[in-house]
C-alpha cells in the first residue's frame, strides 16, 4: 500500500476539502494510509449516520469547520498549513437541491472554487491541485455519447451548470496564472480538474442518491422509490475516483506541466446500467449470504433495524426536475496518458457497496477496519504505471 502513487503522500501536507463528506471521508483515510499529514475543510457532516462520524476521522486528522464561501477562512486556513497538496471536493453536490436551492449550490461550488483558487495565488505556494468537478460538467445534447475531455461545457441544471463553471474557472486560473508553460518561473502551483461519474459505495447517506436511497427505504421496511428507472449513468466505486485523484495530483507533482489539465475518471463502458437494472441487482446482493451474515455477525437478527427482506421499488416519475437520460464518460486519455484504470466492473462495484452497508447494519465488525481492508484488497488489484 505504502509503495502505490511513488510514495508521494509519504509525510506530505495535504489539505482535503469536503473532508467530511463521503468522497472526502475515503480520501481522508486512503490518504492517511499513505502517511499524510491530512487537513480538512468542511462544514460539520449534514448526515446521520455520516461515514466520517463512523470512521471516527476527526481524531485522525487536522479537521477545520469552516465555509468554503468564506473567502477569508479559506485564506487564512492556506496561509497557516501551507498544504504540498489541495483536494478540492467541497461542493453542493445534489441535482435537486440545486433545484431549490440554485444561489447556494452556485456560490458553493463556483465561488468555493475561486477562493481555493485565489488563496493559493496570493500565497504563492508550491501546490498540486486537483479540483473535483463532475460528469454533468459537460453540454449535454442528449444525443447518447460518451463525453471526452474537449468536450464543451454545459449544464442544465442549476448543479451541472456550476460544476461546467466551475471547470471554466479552474481553465482561466490555470491560463492566467497558473500557466504550465511558466511553472518555476512566475509560479509554482500545478491545476488539474477531475470529471467523475456516478459514485457508489459503503457509507454514504445523502439524500437523493440511489444507494443511500435503497438503503434508507430497506430500514424503515419501505419500497424503493425510483424516478428514472431508465436513465444510464457511468456508475463506479468511490475507490475507483479516488484513485483517480491520487493518481493525477501524484502525476502532477511528477511533472506539473505535462499533466494541468482536465481528466475523466469513469467505469469502463460495460460498467454502464440503468437505475432500474442497479435496483435489482442491488436487491439480489442484499438477499444474497444474508442469513450467514447474519449468523456470524455480532448483532441479534431481531435487535437489527433492517430485516431479512428482499425488498420492492416503485417507480414514480418526477415531471419538475430534468436529468439527462444518458450519461458516459471516456476514459481512454486517463488510461493512456495517465496509465489509470478502473480496477472494478459494475458488478464488482455493487458487491463491494452492498457487502459495505451489510457489515454496518448486520455484521458491525468496525467500519474503520472494514474500509480500511476494502482499500487494502483495491490496492492490491491496482496496477497503475507509474513511469
Ligand atoms: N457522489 C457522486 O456521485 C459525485 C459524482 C461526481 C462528482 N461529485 C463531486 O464530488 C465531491 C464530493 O461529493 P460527495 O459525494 O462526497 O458529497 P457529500 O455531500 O458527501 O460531501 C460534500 C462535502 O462538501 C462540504 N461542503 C458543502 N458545502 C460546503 C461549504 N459551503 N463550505 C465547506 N464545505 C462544504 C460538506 O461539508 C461535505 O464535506 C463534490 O464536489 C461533488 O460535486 C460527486
Amino acid at each position: 500500500m505504502n509503495q502505490l502513487f511513488n510514495q508521494t503522500y509519504q509525510n506530505k501536507k495535504v489539505l482535503v476539502t469536503g473532508h467530511t463528506g463521503f468522497k472526502g471521508s475515503w480520501l481522508s483515510l486512503w490518504l492517511l494510509l499513505l502517511g499524510a499529514e491530512v487537513v480538512g475543510f468542511s462544514l460539520e457532516p449534514d448526515t446521520d449516520p455520516s461515514l466520517y462520524r463512523e470512521l471516527v476521522l476527526e481524531k485522525k486528522l487536522t479537521g477545520i469547520i469552516g465555509d468554503i464561501r468564506d473567502k477569508d477562512l479559506v485564506e487564512s486556513v492556506i496561509n497557516k498549513h501551507k498544504p504540498d497538496f489541495i483536494f478540492h471536493l467541497a461542493a453542493q453536490p445534489l441535482v435537486r437541491r440545486s433545484y431549490s436551492e440554485p444561489h447556494l449550490t452556485f456560490e458553493t461550488n463556483i465561488m468555493g472554487t475561486v477562493n481555493i483558487l485565489e488563496a493559493v495565488r496570493k500565497s504563492n505556494l508550491k501546490c498540486v491541485i486537483v479540483n473535483v468537478t463532475s460528469d454533468k460538467c459537460y453540454e449535454n445534447s442528449g444525443n447518447a455519447c460518451s463525453f471526452s475531455e474537449n468536450n464543451p461545457m454545459g449544464g442544465y441544471d442549476p448543479y451541472s451548470a456550476s460544476k461546467g463553471a466551475a471547470e471554466l474557472v479552474t481553465s482561466a486560473y490555470r491560463n492566467s496564472y497558473f500557466n504550465p508553460a511558466n511553472y518555476g518561473i512566475n509560479h509554482k502551483t500545478a491545476l488539474a480538474s477531475a470529471r467523475a461519474g456516478n459514485v457508489i459505495g459503503g457509507g454514504d447517506w445523502a439524500e437523493d442518491r440511489l444507494i443511500p436511497d435503497f438503503v434508507r427505504a430497506l430500514s424503515k421496511e419501505e419500497d424503493i422509490i425510483i424516478r428514472n428507472p431508465h436513465a444510464t449513468r457511468p456508475w463506479q466505486h468511490v475507490m475507483e475516483c479516488v484513485s483517480g485523484y491520487l493518481h493525477l495530483a501524484a502525476k502532477l507533482n511528477e511533472n506539473p506541466a505535462k499533466y494541468a489539465e482536465g481528466w475523466n475518471f469513469g467505469p469502463d463502458k460495460n460498467s454502464v446500467m440503468t437505475v432500474e437494472q442497479i435496483i435489482q441487482k442491488s436487491l439480489e446482493l442484499w438477499g444474497t449470504g444474508m442469513s450467514s451474515a447474519l449468523q456470524v455477525g455480532k448483532a441479534e437478527p431481531s435487535g437489527s433495524s433492517l430485516p431479512l427482506r428482499s425488498g420492492n421499488y416503485k417507480i414514480i416519475s418526477d415531471k419538475n426536475m430534468k436529468e439527462a437520460a444518458f450519461l458516459s464518460l471516456d476514459i481512454s486519455k486517463a488510461k493512456e496518458k495517465l496509465g489509470w484504470q478502473p480496477v472494478y466492473d459494475i458488478n464488482q462495484a455493487l458487491e463491494k457497496t452492498i457487502s459495505w452497508y451489510k457489515n454496518y447494519y448486520f455484521n458491525k465488525a468496525d467500519s474503520f477496519e472494514f474500509t480500511k481492508q476494502q482499500i487494502e484488497e483495491y490496492c492490491s488489484n491496482y496496477a497503475p504505471s507509474f513511469p
